[in-house]
């Protein structure tokens, strides 16, 4: 007998080609795994052609670097490279695709706006899944035609590395998206958990709590080196602010403020973050020297 919330997976559809709407860090690094480990055509998009470029190109790389690692062939090297391409076009692109996932900007609004333009392009059976990783899925289905085909996807940075899937089954999702979805999982070799619709889902709650208590520590006038290197005994494998960087300052202070916002008595927005933020930074730290030092000029703004 199946747990409850687990999917029959005779509804599962097969997936033969997939799209990806976004091409940064998250998207791009999707691309790979999903061509990868299903062998399907991964199409990447994004608003402008350099950002395509910059996504398919930084895929291309990374198999290149899995092929002098010995970790994929020649022959599978090549088919990858052709798996894996780009489009400003998603009227073309997605036409014939059975999954799409989003890793656009982390908004309702724009996530929404994607989604609607999604229906119109994608066919009947397709799954529209969204990578968000605090957003709420069924809000992001809400007005759809087919809101029953959306589910959360959300994956862990670095995706090549961290097996862990949180899927989330929005209020309208029907059972062949789920289906589908722990099926995909399956293949990309990750351990999906299914997770309630609720910010942030688990994962990043708790990621959200344990950095912002260390932001707040900063903000109460704490040295950055000091609070973030406090924890070093427990035995983590990056301190809190190398993390924090790895996500991105701008993804941590946006989950921050959804999670601020649904349970205001459990969660803080770091102002030294908002400021950080606010300056363009991508992170905290540099690390010319091998060791990871705060970058002056976020040093400046504390
Ligand atoms: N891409 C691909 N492979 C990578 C990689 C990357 N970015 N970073 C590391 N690896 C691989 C290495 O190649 C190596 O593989 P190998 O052993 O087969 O050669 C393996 O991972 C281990 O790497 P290292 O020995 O260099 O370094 P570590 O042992 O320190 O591991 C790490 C690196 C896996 C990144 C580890 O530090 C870690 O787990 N850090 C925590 C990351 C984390 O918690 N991420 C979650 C962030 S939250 C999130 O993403 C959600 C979002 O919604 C905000």
């Amino acid at each position: 007998k199946r747990p409850a919330g687990a999917p029959d997976t005779s509804l599962a559809r097969p997936v033969t080609k997939v799209g990806i709407v976004g091409a940064g860090l998250m998207a791009s690094q999707l691309a790979l795994l999903f061509a990868r480990r299903l062998d399907v055509p991964v199409v990447l998009t994004d608003i402008d052609q350099e950002r395509v470029d910059k996504g398919v190109r930084w895929v291309h790389e990374q198999i290149d670097m899995l092929l002098l690692k010995g970790r994929v062939g020649q022959d599978k090297a090549n088919r990858l490279k052709a798996a894996v391409t780009g489009s400003l076009d998603r009227a073309a692109a997605f036409g014939d695709a059975d999954f799409v996932i989003e890793a656009v900007f982390e908004e309702l609004a724009v996530k929404r706006q994607v989604f609607g333009e999604l229906e119109g392009i994608v066919p009947e059976h397709a799954i529209l899944a969204t990578n968000t990783s605090s957003l709420s899925v069924s809000a992001m289905a809400e007005g759809l035609a087919h809101p029953e085909r959306v589910i959360g996807f959300h994956f862990f940075n670095p995706v090549a590395v961290l097996p862990l899937l949180e899927i989330v089954r929005g209020t309208a999702t029907d059972d062949a998206a789920l289906a589908t979805a722990f099926g995909v999982a399956k293949k990309l070799k990750k351990s999906a958990v299914l997770v309630k619709d609720a910010p942030a889902f688990v994962v990043n709650r708790v990621l959200t709590r344990f950095m912002g208590e260390v932001l707040s520590s900063i903000d109460e006038g704490t040295p950055v080196e000091v609070a973030d290197r406090a924890l070093a005994p427990l035995g983590l494998p990056m301190t809190p602010i190398v993390l924090l960087d790895l996500v991105g300052p701008a993804v941590a202070h946006h989950v921050a403020g959804t999670l601020h916002e649904a349970y205001p008595d459990r969660f803080s927005v770091s102002a030294n973050l908002g400021r950080v933020v606010a300056a363009g930074k991508r992170a905290l730290y540099v690390h010319d020297s091998g060791k990871p030092e705060l970058d002056p000029e976020v040093a400046a703004l504390f």
